[in-house]
């Protein structure tokens, strides 16, 4: 989608750096997506004016966060993407409470509050993407999970068009899942973390490292899991029980490291993509009758 010319001035106005025709395959660790108009926002408080903007030329948008949980569509979207503005470096760290962006890399966050003495959050050490997008999916591993620490959130509310705080008591965090409505916009987070010493910390985020590195395929384009875990489950074990490590639709293939890692083997679609989510899911169901839910958010044209 192309932003028009009448509003582009107004967006300058705002500060909205405007990038023309962005093919998102560079912008996804899936390495999928078509290609729209990028818009970088550079101030936290001009969100609600840019958004209203944009609606009023009834243009559609979609946040990106680091891209690393997104299957979005091939082609010309119909849709503009926005960036908040970036983390510079995004963090910083008062007693034991961290104040971080939402655009903030969330390995380099938890990096960051291991040297101050906070710990609590080594599991997501290896988990990619931003901390805005951590927090909007509850994401975890290893028995950590992000809400937990939780202590408060500014985000931008759609519902009122405005910016608002919220606190952590007041937020759902489920596995994968949050009370946050679907367009809500993280922009920034304080966290309440226990103090460790950085050593300690260090300890913990080298075993989490290694089982990762042993148990899933890092070095290829994937969303990490594409189905969340059953209760009680393992979706990953299911499907490598089921021999379909290594099936293809396309460039899609399910991986042979951990069968719940769907990876972009040779320039896959986003059509690959979701004929081997399909046929998985669909295969899991016939053998064990339990329906697979996407954990990979799915952009649609
Ligand atoms: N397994 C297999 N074959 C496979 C994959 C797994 O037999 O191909 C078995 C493993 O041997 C293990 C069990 O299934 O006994 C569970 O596997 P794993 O420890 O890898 O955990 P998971 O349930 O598959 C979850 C999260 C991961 C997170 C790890 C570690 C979900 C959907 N996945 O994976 O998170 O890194 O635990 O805590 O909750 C993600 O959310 O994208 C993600 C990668």
């Amino acid at each position: 989608m192309r932003v028009s010319h009448t509003i582009a001035a107004g967006l300058k106005d705002l500060g909205v750096e405007l990038r023309p025709a962005v093919a998102l395959t560079e912008k996804t660790s899936l390495g999928i997506g078509g290609a729209t108009d990028e818009l970088q926002l550079h101030n936290y408080d001009t969100i609600p004016d840019v958004l209203r903007l944009l609606a009023d030329a009834a243009i559609p948008h979609k946040f990106l966060g680091g891209g690393t949980n997104v299957l979005i569509a091939d082609g010309d979207l119909p849709w503009v993407m926005l960036h908040l503005p970036p983390a510079h470096p995004g963090f910083r760290v008062e007693g034991n409470i961290a104040h971080v962006d939402a655009s903030a890399d969330l390995g380099g966050m938890v990096t960051f509050c291991a040297k101050n003495n906070l710990g609590g959050m080594e599991g997501l050490i290896g988990v990619p993407g931003s901390v805005g997008g951590a927090l909007r999916m509850n994401a975890g591993a290893y028995g950590t999970q992000i809400g937990s620490y939780v202590r408060e959130v500014e985000l931008y509310r759609a519902a009122t068009r405005r910016i608002e705080t919220v606190r952590g008591n007041d937020i759902r965090f489920d596995y994968r899942h949050t009370s946050f409505a679907p367009d809500d916009i993280m922009l920034r987070v304080k966290l309440e973390l226990p103090p460790k010493p950085y050593k300690e910390i260090l300890a913990g985020i080298k075993v989490c490292n290694e089982k990762r590195r042993s148990s899933q395929p890092l070095n290829q384009k994937s969303a990490g899991c594409i189905f969340k875990n059953p209760a009680g489950g393992s979706a990953g074990r299911m499907i490598d029980e089921l021999g379909l490590k290594g099936h293809r639709v396309g460039g899609a293939v399910v991986s042979d490291r951990h069968a719940n890692f769907f990876v972009n083997a040779d320039s896959a679609t986003s059509v690959d993509m979701l004929r081997l989510i399909d046929q998985v899911r669909e295969r899991v169901r016939t053998a064990y009758g339990i329906i697979l839910e996407n954990e990979v958010i799915v952009w649609k044209n």
